[in-house]
């Protein structure tokens, strides 16, 4: 849907970019004439992913280990991301989560999310603007975060918290820099099934089923659908968009929260009785 070579000249770092939705993303992002870096916590996983795509011929791919929770660990990586050339697109994808009920939740099982999720996001996204602020050079941050950022979600305390924290930093940031030429933007993506999600948060195939019904249009998203939001979103033709929240859900979370939406268990009969009545 966009010209091959939309993002052609620009260097986009992609956080979890080593599988998943990042993955995904960066292949996306490569096709449409990026030069792309991942990073993530697993080598093998960064090294195939790169490997992958030069196998497909995909242009100019980099990884580098980093645990975003880490701040030197983050600032020690985008220095040297620096180094080889200023990046233009930063993407905070990686993410943690898991199903419980939150009164069983540890201090660190709290831990294990926020600061993959918020912390890690910060980290990143204060390493890469204060080098763009410093140069005087403009640049992009696109959050993944998720609709029940606003809507809050039972079973997944601690990443409807983090979530949270992250779109009120794209927010904030959104005003704090783009008079400096930095806009912040982030994606509320629906289900979208990739092996890691899956296996934590939809525990049986009847849970899958159910949770299908939720969304109007009938079906999960497909990982192609995210990469073009997120090509236009980090694209030059949407300078204008900052500090938005887009969310791409098939419109699951307008029927979760619409009054009336359970009135699709009326069958035609039914409708017909109503109306007499
Ligand atoms: N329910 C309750 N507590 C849980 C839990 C669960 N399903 N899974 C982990 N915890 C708790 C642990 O019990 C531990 O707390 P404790 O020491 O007080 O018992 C704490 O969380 C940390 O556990 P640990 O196994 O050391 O976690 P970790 O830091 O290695 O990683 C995740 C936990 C969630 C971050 C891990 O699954 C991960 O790295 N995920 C990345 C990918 C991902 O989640 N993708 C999905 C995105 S949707």
């Amino acid at each position: 849907m966009f010209q091959a070579d939309l993002l052609r000249g620009k260097k986009v770092l992609i956080t979890g970019g080593g599988s998943g939705l990042g993955k995904s993303m960066g292949r996306g992002f490569l096709e449409l004439g990026a030069e792309l870096v991942i990073c993530g916590r697993r080598q093998e996983v960064l090294e195939e992913t790169v490997a992958e795509f030069h196998t497909d011929y995909l242009g100019r791919a980099a990884w580098h280990v980093c645990d975003i929770r880490d701040a030197e660990a983050v600032e020690a990586v985008v220095g040297a991301v620096w180094q080889d050339g200023p990046l233009d697109v930063l993407v905070n994808n990686a993410a943690g989560n898991f199903l419980a009920k939150s009164e069983t939740l540890s201090p660190r099982a709290l831990d294990a999310v926020v600061r993959i999720v918020l912390h890690g996001s910060a980290n990143m996204t204060l390493a890469c603007g204060r080098r763009w602020l410093e140069e005087g050079r403009p640049g992009t941050v696109l959050s993944i975060v998720t609709s029940y950022a606003w809507t809050g979600s039972p079973y997944v305390l601690p990443s409807a918290m983090a979530k949270a924290g992250v779109l009120a930093m794209t927010r904030s940031l959104a005003t704090e820099w783009g008079g400096r030429g930095i806009r912040l933007n982030a994606i509320a993506p629906g289900p979208f099934p990739t092996e890691g999600a899956w296996q934590r948060l939809v525990p049986d195939p009847a849970l899958e089923e159910a949770w299908r019904k939720k969304i109007p249009l009938g079906r999960f998203g497909e990982h192609a659908e995210l990469a073009n939001l997120a090509a236009y979103l980090i694209a030059d033709g949407s300078a204008y968009v900052n500090g938005e929240v887009v969310t791409i859900d098939g419109g699951e979370w307008l029927k979760g929260a619409a009054q009336f939406a359970l009135m699709e268990q009326l069958s035609d009969e039914d409708w017909a009785a109503l109306r007499k009545r």
